[in-house]
């Protein structure tokens, strides 16, 4: 994958993205959002890959957010267009993943930067990172599923106080209010990432493909995310991955998984 702004590189059934603008502090331009999501589609069709990092370049910044140059001179429905393009092409995308990503938030995670960390399916946070959805300090609101995702994750009443203030979250408190899953040193953090991924690899892609898709379904307002788990579950039984996994239990050997 030949890419301008980002860069894939794999180690077995784990690749890592790293989004590479580091003088913009890997601000989401257009073309950042296309590459990204091409990338995705990708490596989430890729079935020697199981496990997706997602990182920014350099020591400063996951990534500052969207890039605020594009848009400044947009009108509304140039904005609407923005956000609609942008949520189908990258976030969602990225949400509805069968292959899970894990965010290596390596710094500032602003704006767009923090919606793309929450479109992930874990974030793990370095001690210099921080963390905000400063729109309203523009003018604007977050527009990529943050008004959505960021109650979601750490509940109404914080993420009222955290758009409308437009202050950053420190690492620690990321990890409070459930964020983040972990905060580590700087210097570890792709290792801590790849500790998970290495945990993640060792089981059935398909399971977790649609444990992912029942999680999902629990957040989406049109679906019943129990009916969904019943559907999914049913659905496991009739994938080679699950005989495989319940006659290596029984015959006491270590599950050798296709992901089929
Ligand atoms: N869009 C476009 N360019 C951005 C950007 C963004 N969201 N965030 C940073 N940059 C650019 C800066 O313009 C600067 O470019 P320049 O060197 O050509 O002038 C470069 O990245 C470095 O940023 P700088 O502001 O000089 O770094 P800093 O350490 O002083 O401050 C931040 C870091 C993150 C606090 C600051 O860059 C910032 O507030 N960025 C915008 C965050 C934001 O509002 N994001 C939400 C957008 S909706």
């Amino acid at each position: 994958m030949n890419y301008k702004n980002i860069t894939v590189s794999n180690e077995g059934l784990i690749a890592t993205v790293t989004i590479n603008r580091p003088d913009k502090l890997n601000a989401l331009n257009k073309q950042v959002i296309a590459e990204l999501g091409d990338c995705m589609t990708q490596l989430d069709n890729d079935v020697e890959i199981r496990c997706v990092i997602l990182t920014g370049s350099g020591d400063k910044a996951f990534v500052a957010g969207a890039d605020i140059s594009e848009f400044a001179s947009f009108s509304v429905d140039e904005g609407k267009k923005l956000a609609a393009e942008g949520q189908q092409k990258l976030f969602d995308l990225v949400e509805n993943m069968t292959t899970p990503v894990i965010a290596a938030v390596n710094g500032f995670a602003l704006g767009g930067g923090l919606e793309l960390a929450m479109s992930c399916h874990m974030r793990v946070a370095s001690e210099n990172a921080k963390m905000g959805l400063p729109e309203v300090s523009l003018g604007v609101i977050p527009g990529y599923g943050g008004t959505q995702r960021l109650p979601r994750l750490i509940g109404k009443g914080r993420a009222m106080e955290l758009i409308a203030t437009a202050q950053m979250m420190s690492a620690s408190r990321a990890e409070e209010t459930g964020l983040v899953n972990y905060v580590v040193p700087q210097e570890a953090l792709l290792e801590k990432c790849q500790e998970i991924a290495k945990k993640i690899v060792r089981n059935s892609p398909t399971a977790i493909g649609f444990a992912i898709q029942a999680i999902n379904a629990g957040f989406d307002h049109e679906t019943n995310g129990f009916n969904s788990e019943i559907e999914l579950f049913g659905k496991a039984f009739g994938t080679n991955d699950f005989k495989e996994g319940t006659t290596a239990f029984l015959e006491k050997r270590k599950a050798d998984f296709k992901g089929n």
